[in-house]
């Protein structure tokens, strides 16, 4: 069970500024966010083992931290060792769960197999494998080869694959089993000038509902969908559009990414958030399931 005396720590109700760089003028500089779960909500994530993928940064990290914040213990990766060690320092500062780094590319097998050993090693098994991992190139199909596809293929598709198998056997041996796949938005409805984001992460959809069938009813698969977060992808993204000549300046970009019924970009955590929850038993009926995250961008119904 929880330490009682940890409580403290997983409700900081917080005032965020949005930096310039990320800011959006249709929408006012500051917004409050509740960054955990009330004390009324126990995630029941205490003490498991869980493997965070690309989490030195933005939504990965997020996830990290939330589930840290409830107690997980976590194993965290990139390929930038001095990233890994801030990110390790920032997670640990309100974590109650234990944080390790494993350095690693998500495109070498070996790596994968490496993450999946620590985590066992480390917290004597696997309860939950949250993967994300860095984004494709932008642009339109035409400024696109051969190289580019097999590249993202091979970073957002095979590394998940990959961590799927690895981990299987050790997510089935928990009786907590869980995999949350982040991907975006782009699955439900294609961005402009994202051409393998639209296109190749599909298959991660259909790799999640596979091992939804598959995997249960040892194991839940879940996805989540985001719109535009504020991380560095987001300013990557939007620097890049600049370059090629779609909008006049960095905020002009960013207001037309951010365009949402919420009128601002997501805090990362708001994911994260979810994808704890995602995790925890107390989502134990969601399995198969795609959730947006993007202030309700997406024109689809369903
Ligand atoms: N942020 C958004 O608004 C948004 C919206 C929709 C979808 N997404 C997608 O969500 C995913 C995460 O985005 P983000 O915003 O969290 O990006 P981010 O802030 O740029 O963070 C990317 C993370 O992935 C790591 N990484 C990149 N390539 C890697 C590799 N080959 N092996 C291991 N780690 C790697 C990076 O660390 P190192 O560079 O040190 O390896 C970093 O920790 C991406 O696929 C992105 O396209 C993001």
């Amino acid at each position: 069970m929880r330490d009682p005396d940890n409580s403290a720590v997983r409700n900081p109700a917080v005032v965020v500024g949005v930096p310039s760089s990320v800011g959006i003028t249709a929408t006012a500089t500051f917004f409050v966010l509740s960054f955990g779960f009330t004390d009324d909500m126990d995630l029941q994530i205490d003490g498991n083992a869980a493997l965070v993928t690309a989490s030195s940064s933005g939504l990965g990290k997020a996830s990290a931290r939330a589930l840290a914040r409830e107690g997980a213990n976590v194993v965290i990766n990139g390929r930038d060792a001095d990233r890994l060690a801030d990110a390790k320092a920032d997670i640990e500062a309100d974590a109650t769960g234990e944080v390790v780094t494993q350095q690693g590319d998500l495109t070498d097998e070996d790596d994968i197999e490496a993450l999946v050993e620590t985590t066992v090693d480390e917290f004597g098994g696997i309860d939950h494998l949250v993967t994300s991992a860095g984004g494709p190139p932008s642009g339109p199909f035409l400024d696109t080869d051969d190289e580019d596809w097999y590249q993202a293929y091979d970073l957002l598709v095979m590394s998940v694959v990959r961590l799927a198998r690895e981990a299987e056997p050790h997510l089935r041996e928990s009786d907590a089993g869980t995999i949350v796949n982040i991907t975006s938005r782009s699955v439900k409805e294609a961005i402009n000038s994202l051409v393998l984001s639209n296109s190749v992460r599909m298959s991660v959809i259909g790799l999640e509902k596979t091992l939804s069938k598959e995997f249960a009813p040892d194991v839940r698969t879940n996805a989540v969908l985001p719109g535009p977060h504020e991380t560095e992808r987001i300013e990557e993204l939007v620097n890049q559009a600049v370059d090629r000549g779609e909008y006049d300046s960095y905020e002009a970009g960013l207001d037309d990414w951010a365009s949402n019924p919420l009128e601002r970009v997501g805090d990362p955590m708001e994911l994260g958030n979810t994808v704890a929850f995602l995790s925890s038993p107390l989502s134990g009926y969601i399995n198969g399931e795609s959730v947006l995250i993007d202030g309700g961008s997406t024109g689809a119904n369903l």
